[in-house]
């Protein structure tokens, strides 16, 4: 007898995140996408892996996660909804042996469909997957304020990292490897999987330009508190932009490294 599949922790866990997500502001009407790596013995307690629901082709190569089971958003849902209606919002797949189609093991029951994002999320777990084979989680979100800061930064990753860790002394300390960011591009393409991949073979962090912010990690809470970490002060910087007297000096900032046992992306501070 399988367990109901409501009740597992991945999907409690996938619709508390997203139905913050929605409350904070972040991902209006279907915005955002999040994708977490599952291990086969956590599944098979709620699922019959050897049934596949449907087959769904991706339309690229995600070669290395042959075998790899997600579960992911859908394309067009509202996070508003996911934790009202987790089957019709949400998806299990797995990565058939051609590496190019997913088989679908739960969700999606009105024929839905894996968020358009999909090559940024498994092209990016494979990036992260070669960095810490501890990793698991992709999160896309549009947190008003990192969009804005964004806006009124140059489109320099260094630059954009520096002025955050000058606005907050958390924020080195949360993302001490800083932020990648991506100019604008056509989103749900593989061209944009690709450019947010090789980002995070480095970065844990990725703002893609007038549209918003990848996050990946080992969990959850670390996804999330790093997105969370990265708007809260852009929304400092915005609120602050114009009228800024102090500014954390690169000697503090060097100091709160050290502090914290961290080490700073290099090339950033003096
Ligand atoms: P999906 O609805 O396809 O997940 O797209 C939302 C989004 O944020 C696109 O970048
Ligand atoms: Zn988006």
């Amino acid at each position: 007898m399988k367990k109901n599949i409501l009740n597992a922790p991945f999907i409690v866990e996938m619709c508390r995140a997203t139905a913050n997500m929605y409350r904070l502001g972040w991902d209006e009407r279907n915005g955002g996408n999040i994708s977490m790596l599952l291990e086969e013995t956590e599944v098979a307690e709620y699922l019959d892996m050897n049934y596949v629901l449907r087959t769904i082709p991706t339309g690229f190569d995600a070669t290395p996660l042959i075998g790899r089971i997600i579960l992911v958003t859908g394309t067009g849902k509202y996070f508003k909804n996911i934790e009202i209606d987790p089957e019709n919002n949400l998806g299990i797949i797995r990565i058939a042996k051609d590496g190019t189609t997913a088989e679908l093991l739960w969700g999606w029951d009105d024929e839905g469909r894996f968020t358009s994002e999909l090559p940024a999320h498994l092209m990016s777990h494979i990036s992260r997957l070669a960095a810490d084979d501890k990793h698991r989680v992709v999160m896309h979100s549009h947190p008003t304020y990192t969009i804005a800061m964004n806006a009124v930064c140059p489109i320099d990753e260094k630059e954009f990292t520096h002025r955050l860790w000058q606005s907050n002394t958390e924020s080195i300390v949360v993302f001490p490897d800083g932020v990648g960011v991506l100019p604008c591009m056509v989103c749900g393409t593989t061209a944009i999987g690709e450019a947010t991949a090789e980002k995070m073979k480095s970065f844990r962090l990725v703002v893609w330009t007038n549209h918003g912010i990848y996050g990946a990690g080992r969990d959850m809470d670390e996804v999330f508190g790093l997105i969370e970490t990265v708007e809260k002060t852009a929304q400092i910087y915005m609120l602050t932009l114009g009228h800024t007297q102090n500014v954390i000096s690169d000697e503090i900032l060097h100091g709160l490294a050290e502090r914290f046992g961290v080490t700073p992306l290099e090339g950033v501070l003096k």
